[in-house]
């Protein structure tokens, strides 16, 4: 009945999993049924603590007593807190708070096109790398590489390029004085779960030097502790101009952020960019409460403790099934498993053995546990996984 009133009343753009949610509670979602599913894609690397933490409960408990919005017009104390420890705890000098990843990316965009023109009014090009993606409006898929997602919403925004990844003589050839911005995923996720080589990131580094352009890190899946660092930049020793951040960062609910260097904080004026929800109070109290859980340092060391384990036995199980699992890419909990044609053949048999997982440029097996995810329900994963992969040989 809610499936058939989902297909009537809601716009068909989505593939839905058979089953209605009930409940969720730690790495488990429960269904209608009583039925329980390990859950190894936390709403796209959104519940990085998992379903009903109690840090996040209890700070939406207390956020609950004083109010739920109040506009821009007003500062907020979760607003502020979350900000201040985002500055603490990164490369960053300011934030601006959006309700999601493409609307950071937006705020990006005008950004770096209005410091470029106040520097040379030509200085507003943009590149970005052709398997990268980095969200679906205007601004956001005219940076996206893939064609399929954007050739049928053109024109979009215009005056940006792409090049291959990991190829910085393909680089060179497009960028001079008129580029403002180059655009970069550390590990492009929806790309395939593709990690940048670091001697890469270092040559767009000495590029970015040489022409004054601006790096922007979409950290928009990769942080938040993601991949083992609350950051996937600092992998690469550098400091980016501007980072653009969502999914994890409101503990469950709609946020965004743009960080932006100092050197940046003055680039956008009063009245010149805003939003209505955008740096919500309950978003930030949710999520500042989890930041503070994600960044102490025995939830890191056991994150990469569990997170070097599932790695490591995903790579025994390549080793055993060369056939079927071609590559195990990326870092932290940020794994991808490239299993060729059978990617939708895995899906099913995953969900046969009550475990959710998400699959990405057809081939891929993108697995974004809970941060917390325990030994044991990483295990039963594993077990699952050589199990399925017996029955398809
Ligand atoms: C790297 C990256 N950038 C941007 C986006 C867009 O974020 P949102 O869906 O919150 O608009 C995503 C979403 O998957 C992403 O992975």
């Amino acid at each position: 009945m809610l499936h058939n009133d989902d297909q009537r009343y809601i716009l068909n753009l989505y593939q839905r999993m058979p089953i209605t949610i009930v409940r969720g509670e730690g790495s488990y979602l429960i269904d209608d049924q009583g039925q329980r599913y390990l859950d190894m894609f936390a709403g796209i690397a959104v519940n990085a603590l998992g379903h009903r933490h109690p840090a996040i409960i209890t700070a939406m408990e207390k956020q609950v007593q004083s109010f739920l919005h109040l506009s821009n017009y007003f500062v907020t104390e979760p607003a502020v807190n979350l900000a201040k420890h985002l500055i603490e705890y990164s490369c960053a000098h300011q934030v601006f708070f959006s309700n999601s990843g493409t609307e950071a990316i937006e705020a990006s965009l005008k950004l770096v096109r209005k410091w470029g023109k106040n520097l040379n009014a030509n200085k507003t090009d943009v590149v970005a790398l052709l398997q990268g993606f980095h969200g679906r409006t205007s601004g956001g898929l005219a940076l996206t590489g893939k064609p399929e997602y954007k050739t049928q919403f053109s024109p979009l925004v215009p005056g940006i390029k792409h090049c291959v990844k990991n190829d910085i003589q393909a680089l060179k050839k497009i960028v001079n004085e008129n580029t403002c911005a180059i655009y970069l995923e550390m590990i492009q996720g929806e790309g395939g779960v593709h990690e940048l080589d670091y001697e890469y990131v270092q040559e767009i580094v000495k590029l970015a030097k040489l022409y004054n352009i601006l790096i922007v890190d979409d950290e928009i899946q990769t942080g938040i502790m993601r991949t083992g660092k609350l950051f996937a930049y600092e992998y690469y020793d550098i400091k980016p101009d501007i980072i653009t951040i969502a999914k994890a960062i409101g503990g469950g609910l709609p946020l965004g952020a743009m960080l932006v260097s100092e050197a940046l904080s003055n680039v956008l004026q009063k009245g010149e960019h805003g939003t209505t929800f955008g740096g919500n109070p309950m978003a930030c109290a949710l999520g500042d409460a989890q930041l503070m859980e994600l960044v102490k340092p025995e939830f890191i060391e056991s994150l990469n403790t569990h997170a070097l384990y599932l790695k490591n036995e995903l790579l025994r199980l390549k080793k055993q099934f060369p056939h079927l699992i071609l590559d195990v890419r990326g870092k932290g909990f940020m794994i991808g498993v490239d299993v060729g044609p059978h990617a939708q053949k895995y899906k099913d048999e995953f969900f046969k053995h009550n475990i959710l997982i998400n699959t990405t440029s057809q081939t891929v097996i993108r697995i974004l546990p809970p941060l917390n995810i325990s030994k044991s329900e990483i295990k039963a994963f594993v077990t699952a996984f050589e199990s399925i992969s017996k029955s398809l040989i």
